[in-house]
């Protein structure tokens, strides 16, 4: 029961600065009942598939006293088929009486944007939009919203987001990779998750945002990209942030093109002062080690590569691996 399609909705038409015409799509909660404490709703968009759109803005329109966070996925599939399901990454295992359980996307699975509370808007860079629809492997939109708390009986919320589109050519596509560790971490540990990829599509990416997430052990979250120099290798910071702060996309600290056989790294410390082992995981009992990095290609498609995952501690760190990596800025990685 899809309620819209992106195509038939022509709101208001403005013109920007570049003369080209926006729309924009009041991407909504329909009315839902946020009836437990710390929920996680989810509401889907199909695009129309014979309509090439650009997303180049998101607008938030939500209550930080209502919504902790909000997250827009863009999926090949959705979680469900449902005009609103309970898509909880922590609550996989619940029961829900009112609403089905599911993961955002069935398939094809990205993060296009996200909101923690008191972000403004994001605007993409000039001539930078996200292509949905046809030509894009993004069929599907859906709406996150983290709830904290439970509505009384009879209230409902609409949060989420306006967003900013065009059907006008952007030669600019903006995508997203997401870098992580799986992994465990030990009691009474500081521990460093690490991750590696070694870029090797034939394209040239524009670095222009970053976001971060943990749960609650993270302490810093630093991601590098990493020139591999005859006479050494070269880490260039693109971001770091303490991930308990709002967990949103920041400006990166270098924008300089990231080419074939540069290598993308991220680091995750984490503090476990508990007495047991933490594992990367789904439910709030784990961890996760998440540095997301948003960029732009010119004349081109985004990567195919979404994710740069490692196995994380015991198994895999910077020192250890492959590519025999070397001037690790150890202490950089760590320190705010
Ligand atoms: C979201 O936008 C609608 C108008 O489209 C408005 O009525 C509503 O109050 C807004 N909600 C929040 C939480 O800002
Ligand atoms: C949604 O419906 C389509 C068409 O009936 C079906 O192929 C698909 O498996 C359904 N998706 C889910 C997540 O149930
Ligand atoms: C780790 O967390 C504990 C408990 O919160 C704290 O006392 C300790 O200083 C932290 N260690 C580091 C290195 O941050």
């Amino acid at each position: 029961m899809f309620r819209l399609i992106f195509c038939v909705f022509a709101t208001a038409a403005v013109y920007n600065v570049n003369a080209y015409e926006v729309d924009m799509y009041e991407f909504l909660m329909p009315n839902v009942w946020p009836h437990s404490d710390e929920l996680y709703l989810c509401t889907p968009i199909r695009i129309s598939p014979r309509n090439r759109f650009n997303i180049v803005g998101f607008q938030p329109n939500a209550s930080m006293h209502t919504a902790h966070h909000m997250l827009l996925y863009g999926c090949s599939e959705p979680g469900s088929n449902d005009s609103v399901w309970n898509c909880g990454e922590m609550q996989r295992n619940v029961i829900d009486e009112i609403y089905s359980t599911a993961s955002p996307c069935r398939s094809g699975s990205q993060i296009v944007y996200a909101w923690a509370r008191d972000a403004p808007s994001l605007h993409l860079p000039k001539d930078v939009g996200f292509l949905v629809g046809q030509g894009s492997p993004i069929k599907y939109l859906v709406l996150q919203v983290h709830y904290m708390h439970r509505f009384p009986k009879g209230h409902t919320d609409n949060s989420g987001v306006f967003l900013k589109y065009t059907k006008a050519h952007m030669p600019r596509q903006a995508g997203v990779i997401l870098l992580g560790t799986s992994g465990i971490i030990m009691p009474n540990m500081v521990e460093h998750m690490e991750t590696a990829c070694t870029m090797t599509e034939d394209k040239t990416i524009h670095p222009f945002a970053f976001r971060t997430h943990t749960h609650s052990l993270g302490t810093l979250v630093s991601g590098y990209v990493v020139h591999r120099n005859k006479d050494g290798d070269e880490w260039t910071l693109l971001g770091k942030k303490n991930p308990q702060l709002p967990q949103m996309f920041y400006p990166t600290e270098n924008r300089d093109p990231i080419k074939k056989n540069d290598v993308l790294a991220a680091r995750c410390t984490m503090n476990n002062s508990h007495e047991y082992v933490v594992k990367i995981g789904a439910t709030n009992q784990d961890e996760m080690c998440n540095f997301y990095l948003m960029y732009w290609v010119e004349n081109d498609t985004p990567l195919k590569q979404k994710y740069c995952f490692t196995a994380g501690p015991p198994n895999y760190y910077w020192s250890e691996a492959h590519e025999n990596f070397n001037w690790i800025p150890d202490l950089e990685a760590s320190t705010p």
